[in-house]
C-alpha cells in the first residue's frame, strides 16, 4: 500500500519544489516569496510546495497577458498558425499522458486509471477540437436598410475579434481538464490568459504551462498564477485590466465573481453547482439504469458538478433499483488512486471530507436511511464510503444542497407530471439523466427538464463538440462546442457607404 500512494519517476516535475508561477514565459517565485503546500489526499501528507501568488503577482501576470495581446507575436499570427500550436498542445498532452494522469491522481486523489482514460484524453481532444475553430471564426456580410438616408447604399460586414485579456479560475475536481476547457476557446479566439488553478490541485496546470511553451505558444499568452481564492482569485476577478473572467466552482463564489466583475464590467461566464436528477422509468433496461445511476454519482468520488445526485425511480421498480445501486456501491473498491485495484479514490481535501461527512451526519439526524455506506473509512486520507440514502423528505438538506461527494439520494415518483415537478424543484439546472425504452417519453421529458445537458440511457458523457453549462443558478454561458466561442469574442459591425 505504501508504494501505491507514492509518486513514481514520471512525476519528477514537482520534485524541484517549490514550483514557481508562470509569468511571461518565465518561472517566477511569488513577489512575497511565500509558498504553500499541496497535499496527497490519499495520505494527507505534503506532496509539493508551490508559489503562493497574490494580488501583486496577478497584476504582473495581467500586464504580461496585456503585452502579449496588444503587441506580441500572438496577435500577429494567422489563425492557422494559432491552430497549429493548439494542435501541438493536444499532441504533447498525449505524449505526457502518463505523467499528467499521475499528477492529477496524486494531487486530487482520483483513480489513476480514470485520469489516464478520461481526464487526459479529453483535455487533449479539447485542444484538437478548438484548434479547428481558430480558422473558422467568420463574420458575415450584411446589406443594411437605413430609413432616414433614402437612396444611400451601404456595404457592411461583421468582424469577430478576441475579447482581450481573460482571467480564468478553475476548481480541483478535474484539474487538467478544467484548464483545457478554459484555455482551449481562449486560445482559439486569440485571447491571452491568466489562469488561477485551485489551491488544492495546482500541479498539472503548471506542467501544462510548460508543455504549452514547448508547443510554441509565445511568452505571456498563458500565465499561470497559483494561490488562494480569497487573494489571487479575488484579485483576478476584480482586476481592471481583465476583459473577461471565466469561473468554474461553487455557486457561492460564482456570486462573488459576478460582483467583483462589476468594477470594469468585464464579461463573465460561470459554471457552477448542481443537484442533477437521474430518472429511471419502470420500462427502462433496469440493469443498464442501475449501473448508470451508480456511475452517475460515484464517478470521480462524486466530485462532479453534474453528478446525478438525486435518483428518481418510478414507484413499482423503486426497491429493485435502489437495492441494485446499493449493491453496486458496496462493490466499489475505495483506496489510493495510485493503487491499480482502486475504483474510487479519497476526497480532495480535509475541507471536502468534513463537508461530505457533515452531510452524512445531517442525513442521519433527519432520519435518512443508508442502504450502503454512510461513513468515512477508518484510515489515513480523506476516504468516504459510496453512500445510497433513502427515506428522504422534500425539505431534507441532503436532497436540496449539493454534497459534492459519493452520496446519492433516492426517491420514488408516480407519474411524469409528478416527476417533472420534483426534478425541476431545485435552484440548479446543470444536467439530468433519463432512463426509458420509450423514445417519445424520453424526448418529451428532455424538453421539460430545466438543465443544460440531458443524457438519455447514459450518463456523464462529455465531448468537446457538445456545449455544457447550466440553467438557473448553475451558471452563465456554456463551455465547449461552438457555443463557448461567442463568450470569448466581440462582434464588430463595419459599415461602408458606397
Ligand atoms: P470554490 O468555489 O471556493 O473554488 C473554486 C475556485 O475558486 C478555486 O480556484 C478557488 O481558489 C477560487 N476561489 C475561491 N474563492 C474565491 C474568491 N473569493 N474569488 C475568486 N476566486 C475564488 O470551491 P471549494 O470551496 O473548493 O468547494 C466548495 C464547493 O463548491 C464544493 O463542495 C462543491 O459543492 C462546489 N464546487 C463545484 C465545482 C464545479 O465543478 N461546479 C468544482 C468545485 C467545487
Ligand atoms: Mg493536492
Amino acid at each position: 500500500m505504501a508504494v501505491a500512494t507514492r509518486p513514481t519517476e514520471k512525476t519528477r516535475f514537482f520534485k524541484s519544489s517549490p514550483r514557481a508561477l508562470l509569468i511571461n514565459g518565465k518561472s517566477e517565485q511569488a513577489e512575497s516569496g511565500k509558498t504553500f503546500d499541496t497535499l496527497n489526499p490519499a495520505t494527507a501528507t505534503v506532496l509539493a510546495s508551490v508559489a503562493e501568488g497574490d494580488a501583486h503577482d496577478i497584476d504582473r501576470a495581467v500586464r504580461a497577458a496585456r503585452r502579449a495581446f496588444e503587441n506580441g507575436p500572438w496577435s500577429r499570427m494567422t489563425p492557422s498558425e494559432r491552430g497549429q500550436i493548439m494542435h501541438r498542445i493536444g499532441d504533447l498532452i498525449m505524449e505526457h499522458a502518463d505523467e499528467l494522469a499521475e499528477l492529477d491522481c496524486l494531487d486530487n486523489g482520483k483513480a489513476l486509471s480514470v485520469a489516464r482514460a478520461a481526464d487526459v484524453p479529453l483535455a487533449a481532444d479539447l485542444f484538437w477540437y478548438m484548434a479547428g475553430w481558430a480558422t473558422k471564426l467568420n463574420g458575415g456580410t450584411i446589406t443594411p436598410s437605413v430609413p432616414y438616408l433614402p437612396g444611400a447604399e451601404f456595404h457592411a460586414y461583421t468582424l469577430r475579434e478576441p475579447v482581450g485579456v481573460v482571467g480564468q479560475i478553475i476548481p480541483w475536481n478535474f484539474p487538467l481538464l478544467m484548464a483545457a476547457w478554459k484555455l482551449g476557446p481562449a486560445l482559439a479566439t486569440g485571447c491571452t490568459v491568466v489562469l488561477k488553478p485551485a489551491e488544492q490541485t495546482p500541479l498539472s496546470a503548471l506542467r501544462l504551462g510548460e508543455l504549452m511553451l514547448e508547443a510554441g505558444l509565445p511568452d505571456g499568452v498563458v500565465n499561470v498564477v497559483t494561490g488562494f481564492g480569497e487573494t489571487a482569485g479575488a484579485a483576478l476577478a476584480s482586476h481592471p485590466g481583465v476583459d473577461k473572467i471565466a469561473f468554474t466552482g461553487s455557486t457561492e463564489v460564482g456570486r462573488l465573481i459576478a460582483t467583483a466583475a462589476t468594477g470594469n464590467l468585464k464579461k463573465v461566464s460561470l459554471e457552477l453547482g448542481g443537484k442533477s436528477p437521474n430518472i429511471i422509468f419502470s420500462d427502462a433496461d433496469i440493469d443498464a439504469a442501475v449501473a448508470g445511476a451508480a456511475q452517475g454519482i460515484f464517478f470521480n468520488q462524486g466530485e462532479v458538478c453534474c453528478a446525478g445526485s438525486r435518483l428518481f425511480v418510478q414507484q413499482d421498480r423503486f426497491d429493485e433499483v435502489v437495492e441494485g445501486v446499493a449493491k453496486a456501491a458496496k462493490q466499489i473498491k475505495v483506496g489510493p488512486g495510485m493503487d491499480p485495484d482502486s475504483d474510487m479514490g479519497p476526497l480532495v481535501s480535509r475541507e471536502q471530507f468534513d463537508r461530505v461527512t457533515g452531510y452524512l451526519a445531517k442525513g442521519q439526524q433527519a432520519g435518512n436511511r443508508a442502504l450502503a455506506g454512510g461513513h468515512a473509512l477508518d484510515r489515513p486520507g480523506y476516504f468516504v464510503e459510496p453512500t445510497v440514502l433513502v427515506d428522504v423528505e422534500p425539505n431534507d438538506v441532503v436532497l436540496r444542497e449539493e454534497i459534492f461527494g459519493p452520496v446519492i439520494v433516492a426517491l420514488p415518483f408516480s407519474d411524469v407530471d409528478d416527476l417533472a415537478r420534483q426534478a425541476n424543484d431545485t435552484v440548479y439546472g446543470l444536467a439530468a439523466g433519463v432512463w426509458t425504452q420509450d423514445i417519445s417519453k424520453a424526448h418529451k421529458l428532455a424538453k421539460r427538464i430545466k438543465a443544460g445537458t440531458v443524457w438519455v440511457n447514459t450518463y456523464n458523457v462529455f465531448s468537446a463538440e457538445l456545449p455544457f453549462g447550466g440553467f438557473k443558478q448553475s451558471g452563465w454561458g456554456r463551455e465547449m462546442g461552438e457555443e463557448v466561442l461567442s463568450s470569448y469574442l466581440e462582434t464588430k459591425s463595419v459599415i461602408v457607404q458606397l
